[in-house]
């Protein structure tokens, strides 16, 4: 059964390394025109989860639904069988990703490798490629750096540069893996502000991000994973509010702690920002989509 209010429907879904259960019994909607953001320990599954979503990894047991599109596996059991690379092909390119590593050829200028893979993949002409481009590159403002080398550009340019290249292919989704970890922390905000842009046009997004306060101002739909499992899932306000779950409330105030600023050597406390967003703090209001 669709439900034709989720771009992605996850039913059952669970993947193993080894004998090692990374994702066990995974059901989740990722609404349509919203941020989903994923939060949770090192090592809980974000990624896993992420990558089976576009199917960059297989899975053993359950179903994934891009648009009502079966990804990777159709039925259940015995009648279980692997999609036709059609059926792949017709969910994978309703969904874009953006990695942590932006990944950018180096020998290539910032136009040719938001081109290239249009040119290879989607078989677009030159010049329709050139196009699409330079269109994406506008949209994360870097028309005016399309000749550039990678070398030449801040990580911050950079990873718009791999945001314009996901957006190039026209996705109704975007997969976000940790988009801001690899950067500098001033150069975090200018790919924030970028993905912000993206969630006012309504685009669908699922972010797996350690940035809480970018989750609690964006999300609409926060997921917190612990061991393979989704332990807590709700509005921003539900989960960074005053979360019930122990897990949660023990991993914020982890956060907390790691990103309050002490000055020294006995004076007191200066919350940061992120610190603000603790329980008997305000609650945020509404989703950010004013
Ligand atoms: N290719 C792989 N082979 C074997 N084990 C893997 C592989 N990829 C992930 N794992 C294991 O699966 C578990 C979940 O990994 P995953 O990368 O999904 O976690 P994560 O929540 O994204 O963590 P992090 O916040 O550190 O990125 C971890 O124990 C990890 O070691
Ligand atoms: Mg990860």
């Amino acid at each position: 059964m669709t439900n034709r209010e989720s771009a992605i429907e996850i039913r059952g879904l669970k993947k193993s390394f080894g004998k090692f259960p990374v994702l066990d019994d995974i059901d989740l909607d990722i609404p349509r025109s919203a941020v989903t953001c994923i939060i949770g320990p090192s090592g809980s599954g974000k990624s896993t989860l992420l990558r089976c979503m576009a199917f960059l990894t297989d899975f053993e047991a359950g179903s994934i639904l891009i648009e009502g599109q079966p990804l990777g596996f159709v039925g259940e059991g015995a009648a279980r069988r692997a999609c036709t690379n059609k059926e792949i092909n017709a969910a994978r390119e309703r969904v874009g990703f953006v990695f942590q590593q932006f990944n950018l050829w180096p020998h290539l200028t910032v136009l040719e490798n938001v081109a290239m893979p249009l040119r290879l993949v989607n078989k677009l002409s030159k010049s329709e490629a050139a196009g699409k481009a330079r269109k994406a590159l506008a949209k994360v403002g870097l028309a005016d750096h399309v000749s550039k080398y990678p070398t030449f550009l801040s990580g911050g340019q950079q990873q718009r540069v791999g945001i314009a290249r996901a957006l190039a292919q026209d996705p109704h989704i975007i997969l976000f893996d940790e988009p801001t970890s690899a950067l500098d922390p001033e150069l975090v905000g200018e790919v924030l502000q970028v993905m912000r842009d993206l969630a006012a046009d309504g685009m669908t997004m699922v972010v797996v991000t350690h940035e809480m306060g970018f989750a609690s101002q964006v999300a609409d739909q926060v997921v917190f994973t612990d061991k393979g499992v989704i332990a807590a899932k709700g509005s921003p306000a539900e989960i960074f509010g005053n979360p019930d779950n122990p897990r949660v409330r023990s991993f914020l105030a982890n956060y907390f702690e790691r990103n309050t600023i002490r000055s020294r050597p006995a004076g007191r406390d200066v919350p940061a920002a992120a610190g603000q967003l603790g329980w008997g703090m305000p609650l945020v209001e509404g989703s950010g989509r004013a």
